[in-house]
């Protein structure tokens, strides 16, 4: 089986950038740790984590972090090729951690949701691939308004 490639990066190389973002999750009350790597076109990575809070509330997922720094960095709507997100309980991840429809919405905001990939992890360790699209069916965003 070929790795999916965007731009000179790897699916898999995306995932692992992920894991390294999760290093530095904030999550004493949930315990579980969530990382994202988001790829722009110009092959600048925006690495994200979650981050938690004791009210709760203002908790913050891993992806919007990643989507936030770009943004807030001059990133533009249009400019992102992919995202990948590892999470859970335990130590090693394994297993698809997905985007919560929250992030989902936010990420479509910013990105095609037919062009945009979202890389998550197999059990096994292998990049699992799919679009914003499958996702967030039949979306609402920016092109209503
Ligand atoms: N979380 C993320 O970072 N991304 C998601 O898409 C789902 C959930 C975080 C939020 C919270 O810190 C923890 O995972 C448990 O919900």
């Amino acid at each position: 089986m070929t790795t999916a490639t965007f731009g000179t990066i790897t699916a898999d190389a995306l995932l692992r950038e992920a894991k390294l973002a999760r290093q530095s999750s904030y999550a004493p009350y949930s315990n579980c740790r969530v990382g994202a790597a988001l790829l722009t076109r110009e092959g600048k990575i925006y690495r994200g984590c979650n981050i938690e809070n004791a009210a709760f509330g203002p908790t913050v997922c891993a992806e919007r972090v990643a989507i936030f720094k770009a943004i807030s960095e001059g990133c533009s709507r249009g400019d992102f090729l992919a995202i990948a997100v590892v999470g859970g309980k335990k130590e090693e991840t394994a297993g698809r951690f997905p985007p919560c429809g929250v992030c989902r919405q936010v990420l479509r905001e910013f990105c095609d949701p037919q062009a945009m990939a979202v890389i998550l992890e197999n059990d096994d360790g292998t990049p699992f691939r799919l679009t914003l699209a499958d996702l967030l069916p039949h979306s609402f965003g920016p092109d209503f308004l």
